[in-house]
């Protein structure tokens, strides 16, 4: 059995379907290509029966993405099967992911099917799409809540109606290590034409054991783990790409199987990730948070300075985290900002970089020096949010003792320029107030913070807004040297990201 631990790659649909996470095309396509950097062996565009937004973003990266594998979830159903292979079938090499819930409990309540038409379907689903591609994933969900026996029937049918992968997913996040062993292990060996297919292990982490399983599978003999960037996902998340593959890395002495991804593309996915949702990751996270190789207590300090290996178990560049911040300036010129550009993940057309070296002079007039997270802002908001229905153009509020806090707020609303003032009781109030009755906006403000990005006062203020409308919920990003238009700009993230939520609504749901 080889050695190699395939790396399905699961954040642009078990981990963008989680609230709070959604991307826009753009914003997807991005971090496709940086998925690809990454070299994960399949990457899971999405899931294209689900909504139109969906189905369009997935034939984007299926049409871009050309030296990795691109993979689509449907259900066990023509209609589903039909609009995978739509959305993928211009991909150098396609996948159709095919889910079908194994577990009684899934088949009394939600399917309100019996064991053998679930079989049957789960191979007329296959058979049906192996007239397209003969590289056909699939998964029993709910698997670790399954009938073992069931389980190897089922896996049985549908490697012989053509599957090439056959997934366990571990759904709800209900395994525990040692037994999710023996059900691989019982799989394995109670399954006769196993050797044809790929096993591979799919696990939540609602128990915090999503790691620990996977790699329990792997040494049970999965040969492809499914995973997401930050482990972001359904709840409590999916498991974390970097964790896996970091353990795999670091503790190869005891674990001797090995993958294709480039370690010091982790870093930077991570941090792109965080950067285009707006949700950043705790900083006690393994392998990226922001704590992960820092050192505080005393006498790991005093370990660390003597020798490294005291207290750190890998190096924070294997994973592309430079401890050298490389600052910039009003002096600094068009290569060196493109080269910095390309060294964070953006390889830009020529075209976005001359539009963003005019924004970056204009902010480096304002700031004397500009890090990495200011190019990156700017990237955010110049380049990715280029699909937004609200975009800020001027902003004035005048506040003060003697004064009713007044905003002036001119916005290009799907392409059309509007302006209008209001009133609140400070600054930020007159300003969300004014920006809310032009969009027309029902939204909540559930929650508003300020942090800056580096220190001094010209730092970059860096707002964060939580909005909710008919009970769907977003974050709203916005970083400026002025904390009151990093408001208005994060007020308006939120307002447009709840836009293409409702644009792009998932009517059917996975985990
Ligand atoms: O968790 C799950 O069961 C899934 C399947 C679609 C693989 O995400
Ligand atoms: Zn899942």
């Amino acid at each position: 059995m080889t050695d190699k631990i395939i790396i399905f790659d699961t954040t642009l649909r078990d981990g963008e379907q989680s609230p709070g996470y959604s991307m826009n095309t753009v914003e997807k396509m991005h971090l496709a290509s940086q998925l690809e950097k990454l070299r994960v062996d399949v990457l899971e565009a999405g899931f294209p029966s689900s909504s139109e937004g969906d189905f369009e973003s997935v034939q984007m990266i299926a049409k871009k993405i050309k030296s990795i594998e691109v993979a689509a979830l449907a259900r066990a159903s023509k209609e589903d099967i039909d609009a995978a292979w739509g959305a993928i079938k211009e991909a150098a090499n396609p996948r159709i992911h095919i889910v079908i819930a194994t577990s009684d409990i899934h088949l009394q309540h939600k399917l309100k099917l019996n064991r053998d038409q679930v079989v049957a379907r789960a191979v007329e689903a296959v058979t049906y799409a192996k007239r397209f591609t003969g590289n056909i994933e699939f998964s029993a969900e709910d698997g670790s809540r399954t009938d073992r026996n069931f389980l190897c029937r089922i896996f049985e049918a549908a490697i012989s109606a053509g599957a090439t992968t056959v997934n366990l997913p571990d759904t709800v996040g209900y395994a525990i290590p040692g037994e999710f062993t023996d059900l691989i292990k019982y799989i394995k060996g109670n399954t006769p034409n196993i050797g044809k297919a790929i096993l591979s292990v799919h696990c939540h982490n609602d128990l915090g054991l999503a790691t620990a399983n996977t790699l329990a599978g792997i040494n049970a003999g999965a040969r492809q783990v499914e995973v997401t960037v930050n482990g972001i996902g359904e709840r409590a998340g999916n498991t974390s790409l970097e964790e896996v593959v970091m353990a795999l890395h670091t503790r190869r002495n005891y674990l001797s199987y090995f993958t294709e991804i480039n370690t010091k593309e982790i870093y930077p996915s991570s941090h792109l990730l965080a950067m285009i949702t707006g949700i950043p990751v705790q900083p006690n996270k393994a392998i990226v948070g922001a704590n992960a190789f820092a050192h505080e207590a005393g006498i790991h300090q005093d370990g660390v300075l003597k020798n490294k290996t005291t207290y750190e178990i890998m190096e924070p560049a294997i994973i592309g985290l430079e401890t050298n911040r490389l600052v910039m300036g009003k002096h600094s010129g068009r290569h060196a900002f493109r080269d910095r550009l390309r060294e964070l993940g953006y390889d830009l057309p020529e075209s976005d970089i001359n539009h963003l070296f005019k924004k970056f002079k204009e902010l480096a007039d304002k700031r004397k020096e500009i890090v990495d997270e200011d190019l990156e802002m700017l990237v955010a908001e110049e380049i990715l949010r280029v699909q937004d229905t609200y975009k800020l153009k001027y902003l004035n509020v005048t506040s003060g003792t003697a004064t009713v806090p007044t905003a002036t707020v001119q916005m290009e609303i799907e392409g059309k320029d509007e302006q209008k003032a209001g009133f609140g009781i400070g600054p930020i109030d007159a300003t969300f107030n004014t920006i809310a009755e032009m969009a027309g906006s029902p939204s909540k403000l559930l929650n508003f913070s300020i942090d800056s990005l580096t220190g001094g006062t010209d730092a970059q203020g860096s707002v964060t807004v939580r909005l909710e409308e008919d009970g769907v919920q977003t974050l709203g990003k916005g970083n400026d040297p002025d904390i009151i238009v990093a408001s208005a700009k994060a007020y308006i993230n939120g307002l447009n990201r709840l836009q293409h939520l409702k644009r792009n609504s998932r009517s059917k749901k996975t985990s």
